[in-house]
């Protein structure tokens, strides 16, 4: 049987606000127990109604295998409009599939906007410093209706009410954007909220990361001071008649009962103050300010937005030896905690967050910095009272617990966890706990950090969009979760911010020009090597990840403007040997002391030059796959140029590099800049450098991530597994074996004696060293794309196993479905594989170390079994190129 499941526009289930002016992307996955199943044939409908009796288009029956994001071509989208779909499918097998139930998308707001409405705000100057204003207005419903929708965005942020309930569970809105170019506003389906009579309709506003604390130099205001709100209401009736309620200066504001809110400080909520908006009483209500704000910077939300993914329990409070009162939540988490409060009226109970414990158990805050990260909660007074901030988010393990009377119990605090809502999509377990652990603190770095931007860390005062983390990061995001609409968000982003030279900032969205510079190398400057070519990997990965063809394309125009920007600097265009650059950041390899020794001992110009050859290659891809086939040989032509001059550069007389470090032999080999006897001698040179480590490796953000890749693809796959399994300091374990429950910054952000490795710069979720992931999925477990087919179209599934490990269970929910290799290793030498491919999908799978010669499929001979379409052997094992389905291999080795 042949059927159709997960229906997808823009890659989100149902999805509100869509942009009217792009054909908007379909997707779906294809069921069938059958193997070597494709899609032969597609044919998808689009109609006003579910029952589809009028189509308003239809692609008719189209020849072709595409399931993921196809273009909705030539269909007249309106704006605000719900549009249903379906889809049906033929295979290659003359099977037909029902046509799947309706899925819909909805319109946004023409783009760039046609908004009636008005930017409004509070009268500052009527509210105390810091506290957040409510908005209202009142309007009447008196017919039946059929549908109705909010399209609200902010300066600041905001948290909507419809007749004081809160409406939708984004959180966190309109995200954080290019304030100055690009701002998003949200769609809401209310009509659930409305009542006939009269309705309210509120809005509270908070600092954000526009108006509020952001950057380390304890700085506000980064891109504007006032607050506002900007709120269109569309009801349309079943008599066909519309009411529209806009913002505007029929509205009134107050002062709320959120005295202060910050996205580091914390909040401070007086519950005596606590009203609802038809309170004329207790309240003093103001008419709102008109205010001039750009309304053409509007795009609909592109992400998914920020919800509650989770809550977790503490597991323990106790006195620590300093005597405080203090919660351990047993998982370094992001988000807050919702707890439950009793006592008298007017007393402020305080919950003050932090990650770590010092070596002697007391709490410790210092490397949470100028961030308070502090909830302060006034009691209504009298019964029970609940609790949750609105505009703040704390990362944290233990939260210190400050004036709460009588008995506190484990019960009446939930730590809820909030992210953006992406899509889990990889699993990995295998026979080492400790690897488990290390796998689930990596997914929990990318949990806490990708709360709307990808970010460096989400505790201290600074949680920004660094640009360098991210890059190092996304392809092991890319397994962990379907980071495409995410990255999507946050490319334009940086787009916008990419200076007029090309040049990328440290961190999207960038901040105020101040913080845009680095002086500390005698220039000043704001793009950084292996920073600034996020703009290039991150596009492509999303390509090779998903087959997102229109972000790259999207995107091209940024991606030539990095390479032309590294082109102009200094004299020599084929070497970037000017200017700042963060280096092999954190490595452990550098004589010098202090801040110093953080940029690492690999020659920062050689990381520049070698990312420069890198992304010069990947933008030659990017070329060739858009059909810029003059770019393509231009940057060919370039990619040679600079290889060349890397290798007068950097390559000696005797054949070796002269930069003398892990990472530039890491780098070196990764990026393909080497061949024929100097690669023979790098990889050499490498084992060497490791060998005089003890087999440690020594790398920072910029060699770690490919350490590992390089040493499994040149041969050297068990000292990979040698340098995984390692517990003692450097290595991943170690942080492991001290308790982590996230990644750390610093190979030794916690020293074997308890001490810390740095005060101010110890963020103890950081998920740079993460990036081993990728490892663990592509390698370990053997699961990767294929950049011709990308978007796992063609899945290579290679396992590398190693010593230390018996069994390896690891999946992922490509766009076509789950893809799996699980391989066990029994103790009488038996390899036992199960591979499965999803449907419209083909697969090659290298059996490692498998014999040609009566190799069998769950007990059939393999050449004869079904789906099997071409075995040989290969240099490592026995290569099978396989159809969809599952199968299961089994070898004596
Ligand atoms: C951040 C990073 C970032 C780095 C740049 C740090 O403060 O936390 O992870 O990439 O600065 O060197």
């Amino acid at each position: 049987m042949l059927s159709i499941s997960q229906l997808t526009c823009e890659y989100k289930v149902n999805p509100l606000g869509i942009d009217a002016g792009a054909a908007p992307r379909i997707s779906w996955k294809l069921k069938s127990d059958a193997r070597a199943c494709m899609q032969r044939a597609y044919r998808i409908q689009i109609s006003a109604t579910t029952n589809f009796d009028q189509p308003l288009w239809d692609s008719g029956q189209m020849n072709s295998s595409q399931s993921v994001l196809v273009e909705l071509h030539g269909l007249q989208l309106n704006a605000r409009s719900r549009y249903y779909y379906r889809v049906k499918a033929w295979d290659n097998a003359g099977r037909e599939s029902l046509w799947t139930e309706p899925a819909f998308f909805q319109t946004g707001l023409q783009n760039p906007g046609n908004w009636e409405a008005e930017w409004i705000a509070a009268p500052e100057k009527r509210l105390r410093a810091g506290v957040c204003p409510q908005l209202r207005t009142f309007f009447n419903i008196d017919k039946e209706i059929a549908n109705a929708t909010i399209y609200v965005t902010a300066l600041g942020l905001y948290e909507l009410q419809l007749n004081d309930e809160r409406v939708g569970e984004h959180y966190f809105t309109p995200g954080w954007s290019s304030y100055a170019n690009r701002l998003q506003y949200q769609t809401y389906d209310v009509k659930n909220y409305l009542h006939m009579g009269k309705n309210s309709l509120g809005a509270l506003l908070g600092d954000g990361w526009y108006k509020g604390y952001l950057g380390w130099r304890n700085d506000k205001e980064m891109y504007g001071s006032k607050r506002a709100l900007l709120l269109e209401l569309h009801i349309r009736f079943t008599d066909g008649s519309q009411q529209h309620v806009y913002s505007n200066r029929d509205w009134q504001a107050a002062e709320s009962p959120v005295l202060m809110s910050d996205i580091y400080m914390g909040e401070h909520y007086d519950a005596r103050l606590a009203y609802n908006l038809n309170d004329d009483n207790r309240v003093r209500w103001y008419e709102v300010d008109l205010i001039q704000h750009s309304k053409t910077i509007l795009v609909p939300q592109e992400n998914e937005p920020v919800t509650k993914i989770e809550s977790i329990k503490p597991i323990k409070l106790w006195h620590t030896p300093d005597g405080e009162l203090v919660l351990d939540m047993g998982q370094n988490m992001v988000g807050w905690l919702r707890f439950e409060v009793r006592g008298q009226t007017g007393q402020t109970v305080e919950l003050i967050h932090a990650e770590v414990l010092d070596s002697q158990g007391n709490f410790y805050r210092e490397n949470i910095r100028a961030a308070q990260q502090r909830i302060q909660y006034t009691l209504k007074g009298g019964e029970s009272e609940v609790f949750e901030p609105h505009f703040t988010f704390q990362g944290f393990r233990y939260v210190q617990l400050k004036n709460f009377s009588g008995e506190v119990s484990l019960d009446d605090f939930t730590g809820v966890v909030l992210h953006s809502s992406l899509e889990r999509t990889g699993n990995f377990e295998c026979s080492e706990p400790l690897i488990n652990q290390l796998h689930h603190n990596i997914l929990w770095g990318q949990k806490g950090n990708f709360l709307d931007v990808p970010t460096d860390c989400p505790q201290r005062d600074e949680r920004m969009g660094w640009t360098g983390d991210a890059q190092v990061f996304v392809r092991t995001a890319s397994y962990l979760m379907n980071t495409a609409p995410f990255f999507t968000k946050w490319l334009r982003d940086l787009k916008a911010d990419q200076t007029p030279e090309g040049g990328v900032p440290f961190y999207i969205p960038n901040l105020k020009e101040s913080y845009s510079i680095e002086s500390n190398w005698g220039e000043t400057h704001h793009s950084s090597a292996a920073w600034g070519d996020a703009a290039v990997i991150c596009p492509w990965t999303i390509y090779e990840m998903y087959g997102d063809k229109r972000l790259l394309a999207q995107q091209y125009e940024s991606m030539k403007k990095w390479i032309a920007y590294i082109y102009d600097q200094g004299d020599n265009p084929y070497l970037w040997n000017t200017g700042f650059h963060y280096g092999d950041w954190l490595a452990l390899d550098s004589d010098k002391e202090g801040w110093e020794a953080y940029y690492g001992a690999t020659d920062r110009h050689y990381v520049a030059t070698a990312f420069y050859a890198y992304s010069t290659s990947l933008v030659r891809k990017a070329a060739a796959t858009l059909g810029y086939a003059e770019d393509a040989d231009y940057f060919q032509t370039l990619y040679g140029s600079i290889v060349q001059a890397f290798r007068k550069e950097y390559v000696t007389s005797d054949d070796s590099l002269s930069v003398p470090t892990q990472t530039a032999h890491v780098l070196a080999l990764q990026f393909g800049l080497v061949e024929g006897s100097v690669k023979e001698r790098v990889i050499q040179k490498l084992k060497d450098l490791l060998a005089e480590a003890g087999d440690h490796l020594k790398t920072g953000f910029v060699g770690t991530p490919y350490l590992n890749p390089v040493l499994s693809t040149t041969g050297n796959n068990d000292l990979a597994y040698r340098l995984l399994f390692h517990t003692d300091y450097p290595s991943w374990l170690y942080q492991v074996t001290k308790g982590a429950t996230t990644v750390w910054e610093h190979w030794d952000g916690i020293k074997e004696d308890g001490s810390f490795k740095d005060g101010g710069m110890a963020s103890f979720n950081h998920y740079a060293y993460g990036s081993i992931g990728e490892w663990l999925y592509r390698f370990v477990a053997g699961i990767g794309p294929d950049e011709d087919k990308p978007g796992f179209k063609h899945i290579h599934i290679k396992p590398m196993p190693g010593p230390g490990l018996s069994y390896v269970k690891a999946s992922l929910e490509t766009m076509y479905g789950t893809t799996a290799c699980n391989w066990n290793l029994t103790n009488n030498g038996t390899m036992e594989l199960h591979i499965t491919i999803p449907p419209n999908t083909t697969g090659e799978a290298i059996l490692p170390a498998a014999k040609l010669e009566g190799l069998l499929e769950s007990g059939r001979l393999a050449l004869k079994a079904e789906g099997i379409t071409g075995i040989e052997a290969c240099d490592g094992g026995v290569k099978v190129l396989l159809g969809s389905g599952s199968y299961i291999f089994s070898y004596a080795l």
